[in-house]
């Protein structure tokens, strides 16, 4: 969950290089932030609290190896002591870490009776004075190897020494890439960081580690030391969809990008769709994980397999997943989504689940992922670099992938296509000045509650929870999803008057039912906030959509994103980076 950036090369600006990066990788986590330079022979390092804002490295001296870290605090408060790069004693060995040390207890009870002095409470420190520690008897790398052999927990590691020029990395669970470059090269936590300067990358693998030099990489086993052979891969993203450009929030940016993103599924459907779904076929028994929005994802997919193809999925969240193992076996697929491909509980779930010979199908958006590696099969969301914390454009990216899948199950692919490009449209229309103006205003209303209700019903059901999930995560308002029909089970004691309660009503066989929670809603003084096709005498407020069929739930999402951006604004948050929260959740 933390940004990691490092260059060694013959640029001697590295300092701002790493920095530019950092700035680049900060929707990872934003608690804090640091970088360290080899200048002079010696080790400059700047830290600081909070996030990067307007700050520069300008103090930092010139150099041509550093690294650098932006913080999602595990072990120790948020304070500038705790923030990354980690030094040793003698300030002449950095560490920058992601993951969480699961033994450093023990390692530094033994280090402080060696004489080691700690000045942070993170577990990464120990990392730094036990490379230290070794390199008294070792070369720094050998004393890295020991070093990373002693670590429990999953973690990625990037480290460099005054002395010796390289820069050494190794990862066992969090996420490492390598960059390429014309004698300098680069490491960071994902790949859209590099792109300002490559394109030609290399994933490192669970177990592996690297060794940086100006003109050259080495990667081995971090245990035997064995060098492996490795080919690089060439990002299909471009530099310019890593950039804002006219927008204010990335999450803006990636909404408006949603029509192409839908399109380009549109057109898809090609060889490994089918292989795809003549592997969903052979079984019965299939599963759809993921964790926050990609778990409604899979609720939505098990629906659509449902109506479309008839055909039964059982959609678990990735936390809860491991305690459904027991079913799994080797006539079990199990269909994973995740746009960072990165997310602990997802990739533990398919581990397991690989281990009980189940087949593994991967919706992930970055190319080269843990996820994207581990599956036996894959499909690439396409929806390019994705930097807000809260997910859009990928999360729309799987529903649409789901629902062209499921009608290619029903042998109906071409009728699915037709779908998604009309529903491309629907989008544009949510999107429209005239619609999001509506949007804007209805946000300016209600951005002083602090509950808000979303109820659906079948398919609508997962898109009131993912609406839900946007409004909480950025504009911080209570908000909570909720199947229509459990709506007198409980949650209508919360209601009060005034109490904003969005309803989503498609054009579909939930329309009565969902209509009549709406009417005992508004009976109990709650403010009705309609999304439908159709507008309706119990609307307090009505937000048009078109009718898409089985894919209403899009222009319904889009509009509960839109609505969340504007809460946000209207309550002076920050859209793209919320409080507590990063965008890959990498440590359990
Ligand atoms: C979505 O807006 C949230 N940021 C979060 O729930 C996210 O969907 C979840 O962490 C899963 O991420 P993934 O798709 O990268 O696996």
């Amino acid at each position: 969950m933390c940004g990691v950036f490092g260059y060694i090369g013959h640029r001697s600006n590295a300092a701002l290089l790493v920095f530019e990066g950092l700035k680049r990788l900060e929707y990872r986590g934003y608690d804090s932030w640091g970088v360290v330079v080899v200048g002079r022979g010696k080790i400059y390092v700047k830290k600081k609290t909070g996030k990067i804002g307007g700050a520069t490295v300008d103090e930092l001296p010139p150099g041509s190896l550093a690294i650098g870290h932006t913080r999602w605090a595990t072990h120790g408060g948020v304070t500038e002591k705790n923030a990354h790069p980690h030094l040793d004693c003698t300030h002449t060995i950095a560490v920058i870490h992601n993951g969480i040390v699961e033994n450093y207890e023990s390692i530094q009870a033994e280090l402080v009776h060696a004489g080691h002095r700690f000045v942070s409470e993170t577990d990464t420190e120990i990392i730094a004075h036990l490379l230290e520690f070794y390199a008294h008897n070792m070369s720094f790398i050998e004393a890295f190897v020991k070093t990373f052999q002693r670590l429990e927990g999953l973690n990625a590691i990037v480290a460099i020494h005054h002395k010796e020029r390289v820069l050494v990395a190794a990862k066992k669970g969090s996420p490492l890439v390598i960059g390429f470059g014309k004698k300098e090269n680069f490491i960071a936590s994902d790949p859209s960081a590099l792109l300002p300067h490559t394109k030609e990358v290399y994933f490192l693998e669970d177990g592996q580690m690297a060794v940086l030099r100006d003109a050259s990489v080495s990667v081995m086993e971090s245990a035997s030391q064995k060098v492996v052979k490795f080919s690089t891969q060439i990002l299909d993203w471009d530099v310019s969809q890593t950039h804002k450009g006219e927008f204010h929030h990335f999450m803006l940016k990636e909404i408006y990008e949603q029509p192409q993103v839908v399109l380009g599924i549109a057109g898809s459907g090609g060889e490994e769709v089918k292989r795809i779904v003549s592997l969903i076929r052979k079984t019965k028994d299939l599963y759809f994980v993921g964790c926050g929005s990609a778990s409604y994802a899979c609720l939505a997919g098990a629906y659509l397999f449902s109506k479309i193809a008839q055909r039964r999925a059982h959609a678990i969240a990735g936390s809860e997943f491991l305690y459904h193992l027991d079913f799994i076996n080797t006539k079990s697929v199990v269909v994973a989504l995740s746009q960072s491909g990165e997310t602990i509980d997802t990739l533990e779930s398919v581990s397991y689940a690989k281990r009980k010979g189940a087949k593994i199908v991967a919706l992930v958006n970055v190319l080269g992922s843990s996820l994207y590696r581990v599956a036996d099969a894959k499909i690439l969301i396409g929806a390019g670099p994705e930097k807000a914390v809260a997910s859009t454009k990928a999360f729309i990216g799987k529903i649409a992938h789901l629902i062209l899948l499921a009608y290619a199950l029903d042998k109906r692919v071409k009728e699915g296509q037709e779908l998604l490009r009309k529903s491309a449209e629907v989008i544009r229309e949510v999107l429209a000045e005239k619609n999001s103006d509506r949007i804007k205003k209805l946000a300016h209303r209600i951005c002083g509650v602090n509950h808000i209700f979303i109820l659906g019903r079948g398919l609508s059901y997962s898109a009131s929870l993912e609406c839900a999930m946007k409004i909480k995560e950025i504009s911080y308002i209570h908000a909570e999803g909720l199947a229509a029909g459990e709506l007198k089970h409980g949650t209508l004691a919360l209601v009060e008057k005034g109490t904003p309660c969005i309803v989503l009503l498609p054009n579909d066989e939930t329309y009565a039912a969902t209509l009549a929670g709406a009417m005992e809603i508004k009976a109990r003084g709650g403010y009705i906030i309609g999304i439908s096709p159709k507008k309706e005498g119990v609307f307090d407020e009505y937000l048009p959509i078109a009718d898409v069929g089985d894919a209403s739930m899009i222009p319904m999402v889009v509009t509960g994103q839109l609505l969340a951006y504007y809460l946000a604004l209207e309550r002076g948050l920050d859209p793209d980076m919320p409080r507590n929260l990063a965008k890959s959740v990498t440590v359990r």
